[in-house]
């Protein structure tokens, strides 16, 4: 049987001075209903009280609020909707004790409208970098309903998930073959109640591939009418699809390139399909490879030229850093220009660069950078000063407003690849619903309500995920190092990647260590990317002496004995970090061995063999990168 993750409500303990929790909503819905049956589980039915009445002031929208008047406890929300997210706050709430006699009142919304998650499930029930074994999703078996589809809801409804795109970017256009859109709509069927709404990965050929047309031209009124009338089949069986995802152009997908069109041409032709239905399409800015210099640059000069040239209802869905999900990254500059365009924020929650099924590696302080990195200068004051808008702010003005998560979830029994893995998916909701939220604090309420409420456990489960991002930069790829693991499966060092593999985009592309030094010139003497950042970060970026040590090497060449802030020169900072990299792994281990004999023996044992291999894992990062580094400067 698989595990229940957060949803266990390891903490325990219900309020002893709780009589009553009273439900109240605008109107009786299924979401509603799905509510009702979460409190069911935990509450006695006849504490629970119903009420369908319009209450003044109630939370608009997602929005809720949770009061407590003499031991009643009233959760309301004017849809069903936010009463669901409501008694998922209030039941978490509950179970990591903030919720007791005297409290009085939490009132939330989110900050962002989408919260999607984005599977990259193919056909034959293999995930493209999953590590948690195979889809969810059941596709010789759909329409027929799984218990596990019901309980994938909850969890992601739990956390404020509203969205969930089915299938791989790399995407089979069988999927929007009828039979497979009637799979789709079994579980819309199921997600529907608890407010999740289903996208599909489009193929931008499917007018070919399925629609036996010549072209894909995305301004042949054949293709026009082609994609009009699937979007009609598909909402005809999913009245609430949420819209289209789309790679085009990028490693291999076909796109409007080919037919002289932009970006923006291609986005609107399948806009203007979804939009009589209120469907958006997710357009991906993940584009390299059509003969750029650096890669780094290449979304950035592609996109923003077609900055007011998308329809309303089309987003362009940009990854947290140009390259390509790396333990660290600087912000994506496109955030930064892009006015008139809504932009999703696209995080990888699976960790296919960091560590994979086998590291633990909590992503939350990560996202958390890339959410308060300043990166615009506000519209308003243009002229002073004052610091630059964060990621966050940009993304929370938008008119569609998305963050989402490239999914760590499979059909394992721990769901996402070990017992430790899921915080990364419970830390995705928590933030794209709030990314003001503090990523310790989410740590917390992650470790009480998976591990229980021992407070040498909490301790130990929270310093781990605390520190473990941090540690998985220094021994993979400190000081901006990026791309060097290896070749086709991102896993382990190779930064000489001598192998014999194709000579583009092999990791020396990325280091380009030489006997003068080490890192990718990105400054105006190379490739000049720091000047697609705004002033004064392109001047800070672009100056060895204020670039952030973090980036050194994303942005410079820099020579072998260039001296750090610490003192020492970059030949022996590198040494320094690796070996320190080890040692923070080391410690992570150590931390966990504190909780043995408080925890199940079988789980303690599952997350140790993890931490095992991440020490292994992390050993050999230092004797390889260290052993390469060093032999340029001799
Ligand atoms: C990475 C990943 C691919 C994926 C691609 C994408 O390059 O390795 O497997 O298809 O990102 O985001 O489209």
């Amino acid at each position: 049987m698989y595990d229940k993750l957060w949803l266990r409500y390891a903490g325990g303990c219900i309020e002893k001075n709780m009589r009553r929790v009273v439900l109240s909503c605008g109107k009786r819905t299924n979401v509603l209903n799905a509510a009702i049956a979460e409190l069911k589980a935990v509450f006695p039915a006849n504490a629970i009280i119903i009420e369908t009445a319009e209450r003044e002031n109630a939370p608009e929208g997602q929005g809720f609020s949770i009061r407590n008047r003499d031991g009643v406890f009233t959760i309301s929300s004017q849809t069903g909707a936010g009463v669901l997210y409501g008694v998922f706050a209030f039941l978490r709430l509950l179970h990591i004790g903030k919720i007791d006699e005297n409290f009085v009142e939490f009132a939330d919304s989110p900050k962002i409208l989408w919260r999607i998650l984005n599977h990259w499930d193919n056909l034959d029930g293999s995930i493209e970098r999953g590590y948690a074994g195979k889809s969810l999703w059941k596709w010789d078996e759909l329409p027929k309903i799984d218990q596990r589809y019901l309980d994938y809801a909850r969890l992601a409804a739990s956390v404020g998930v509203n969205g969930s795109v089915l299938n791989n970017v790399n995407a089979n256009s069988v999927f929007l073959t009828r039979e497979y859109l009637e799979k789709a709509a079994a579980l819309a069927n199921v997600f529907r109640d608890y407010n999740i709404q289903v996208f599909l990965s489009a193929n931008f050929a499917a007018p070919i591939n399925l629609g036996g047309l010549s072209t894909a031209d995305p301004l042949d009124d054949a293709v026009r009418s082609w994609w009009r009338e699937k979007a009609a089949e598909i909402y005809a069986l999913i009245p609430d699809f949420g819209g289209f995802v789309v790679k085009a152009d990028s490693e291999g997908q076909p796109g409007p390139y080919v037919y002289g069109r932009t970006h923006a041409d291609g986005a609107n032709v399948l806009a203007d399909a979804l939009s009589p239905y209120g469907g958006i399409v997710v357009w991906r800015a993940f584009v390299y490879g059509h003969g750029e210099t650096d890669r780094a640059k290449k979304a950035y000069v592609d996109f923003k030229s077609l900055d007011r040239g998308f329809r309303d209802n089309a987003v362009v869905q940009v990854k947290n850093g140009p390259i390509d999900f790396q333990p660290r990254e600087p912000v994506h500059p496109l955030f930064g220009v892009m006015e008139a365009t809504s932009l999703f924020m696209e995080f990888q929650i699976a960790q296919e660069y960091l560590g994979q099924g086998n590291h633990i590696v909590f992503l939350a302080p990560m996202w958390k950078e890339i959410f308060q990195f300043g990166i615009r200068l506000p519209k308003e004051e243009i002229s002073t000063k004052q610091s630059l808008d964060s990621v966050g702010k940009v993304l929370e003005g938008k008119k569609l407003s998305g963050i989402a998560g490239v999914s760590n979830t499979g059909d394992n029994e721990d769901w996402c690849g070990s017992l430790f893995h899921s915080a990364n998916l419970f830390a995705f909701g928590r933030l794209s619903w709030d990314w003001t939220l503090d990523s310790t604090d989410i740590a917390k309420e992650w470790a009480v309500l998976t591990w229980g409420k021992d407070p040498i456990v909490i301790d130990a489960v929270v310093k781990i995920l605390t520190h473990s991002w941090t540690a998985c930069v220094d021994y993979m790829t400190p000081l901006g190092l990026n791309h060097i693991m290896r070749y086709e499966h991102h896993y382990g060092p190779d930064p000489g990647c001598d192998h014999g593999q194709r000579a583009d985009w092999k990791p020396p592309y990325y280091h380009r260590a030489d006997a003068d030094g080490l890192g990718f010139d990105r400054t105006r003497k190379g490739s000049d990317a720091v000047d697609q950042y705004a002033s004064p970060l392109a001047e800070l970026f672009n100056n060895i002496e204020t670039c952030p040590e973090k980036y050194l090497l994303w942005f410079h060449h820099v020579p072998w004995d260039h001296v750090l802030g610490s003192g020492r020169t970059l030949k022996d900072e590198l040494v320094f970090r690796y070996r320190r990299g080890v040692e923070e792994a080391e410690q992570l281990r150590t931390w966990w061995k504190q909780v043995e004999g408080r925890v199940p023996p079988d789980r303690y044992q599952a997350v140790l063999d993890k931490f095992d291999i991440q020490v292994a894992d992390a050993r050999e990062w230092e004797t390889v990168c260290v052993a390469y580094f060093m032999s340029f400067t001799k």
